[in-house]
């Protein structure tokens, strides 16, 4: 059995859905369900009767130490995170509480399990913590990708939260010989991903006659990588990584905004075109800039690739033809984020 936290979010939940399509191993799920929570997101699950959802906040101590004592898993893998940069800017306690404080939980309750586990267990068990590439700061254009060795440098309290949560984790592995391993991950994109971040918006927007924003010139460049791929990679990490390490993983599919928003318009152009005919392009609208807007971001995959035999298998043209896609065939789970109907839903489920 293995343990997740922030299951119900957009990776956890692609996490479970790739899981249980490979293991006949059980899944615990820990989230809290705030806004960026939605148990749609599991309704359609292989093996539904190997998950179990549980509703906790990683900062009780009491509650998670009492899940992770009964169920002993042999592995954690923390997602759970506030992770929209833009709320980060506008309201950052909830990103200190939750990427701080909660991930200081999660470490001390998994010390304490871990300190009492049997030899054999020990050497079993893995604390996976799903870190970001936005810890490293921002490139300039013609700097090299980040790797594991290029030094923090956060730039927004979002990334800042989540370079305080790494080092805690580091430290758990130095001090007391918790086995972690940290990952740093590019902007993920694929099915279940919450509207506020750029690719889901720009498909929500333009299907909604609503303005397409863009900041600042659109010329900011991510790294886009697949959610599949990313859930393969931490699969490999979780089988053969090494205890102490950090792995980066990326798409290798660096992009502007604008590329990556003009590539959505003509797929939807394609896919479902506008009554009137004219493209999706029209209504992109340049908006002021995001404060610190970070410029670039890029990954070097060397590592990952060399020891643990992974590399991405979506280019970013399939993976987002294949995400364009999905969020046509399945608007209501996107209505249904929108409306918060999914919390009544939840109400009336638990
Ligand atoms: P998300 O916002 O979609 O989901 C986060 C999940 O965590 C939600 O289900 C939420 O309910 C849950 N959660 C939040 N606070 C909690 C708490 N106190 N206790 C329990 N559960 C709580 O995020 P995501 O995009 O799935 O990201 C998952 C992880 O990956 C995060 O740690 C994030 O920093 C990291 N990451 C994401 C991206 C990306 O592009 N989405 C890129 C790099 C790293
Ligand atoms: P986002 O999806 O929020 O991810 P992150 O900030 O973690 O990289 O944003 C991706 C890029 O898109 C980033 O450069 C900000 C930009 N962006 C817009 O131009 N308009 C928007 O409405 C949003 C949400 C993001």
């Amino acid at each position: 059995m293995i343990l997740i936290t922030g299951g119900a979010g957009f990776i956890g939940s692609n996490f479970i859905h790739t899981w249980l399509e490979q293991f006949d191993e059980s899944i615990i799920n820990i989230d809290s369900l705030t806004y960026a929570g939605n148990l749609h997101s599991l309704e359609i699950l292989n093996k539904k009767e190997l998950h179990k959802f549980i509703l906790a906040d990683i900062n009780h101590f009491e509650q998670i130490s009492q899940i992770i004592n009964t169920y002993k898993p042999r592995a954690i893998i923390h997602f759970a995170a506030e992770s929209h940069v833009d709320r980060s800017i506008h309201n950052p306690q909830n990103f200190i509480n939750t990427n701080i404080i909660g991930t200081f939980n999660l470490l001390e309750v998994s010390k304490q399990y871990y300190n009492n586990l049997d030899e054999k267990q020990k050497d079993n068990f893995r604390f996976i913590h799903i870190s970001t590439d936005e810890v490293y700061g921002s490139l300039s254009l013609n700097e090299p990708p980040f790797t594991e060795q290029t030094p923090y440098a956060p730039n927004s309290p979002y990334s800042a939260s989540k370079a305080a949560s790494d080092h805690l984790v580091r430290s758990y592995y130095h001090t007391y010989g918790l086995p972690c391993i940290i990952t740093h991950c590019s902007n993920n994109y694929g099915c279940y991903q919450f509207p506020e971040k750029l690719i889901p918006l720009v498909i929500f927007n333009a299907l909604n006659n609503k303005n397409i924003p863009i900041y600042g010139d659109g010329l900011n460049i991510r790294d886009w990588l697949h959610v599949e791929d990313h859930c393969q990679a931490i699969i490999n990490i979780l089988a053969q990584g090494k205890i102490g390490e950090v792995y980066n993983i990326g798409g290798c599919n660096e992009k502007t905004n604008l590329e990556v928003v003009n590539t959505i318009c003509n797929i939807l152009d394609k896919l479902q075109p506008r009554a009137d005919k004219k493209s999706y392009a029209e209504q992109i609208n340049f908006i002021k800039d995001r404060l610190g807007h970070d410029k670039r971001y890029a990954i070097d995959n060397n590592k990952i690739q060399n020891e643990l035999n992974w590399a991405p298998q979506y280019n970013f043209e399939s993976g987002i033809y294949k995400t364009v896609d999905w969020y046509l065939n399945n608007q209501e789970w996107v209505n249904n984020v929108i409306s918060g109907e999914y919390q009544n839903w939840l109400n009336i489920q638990y």
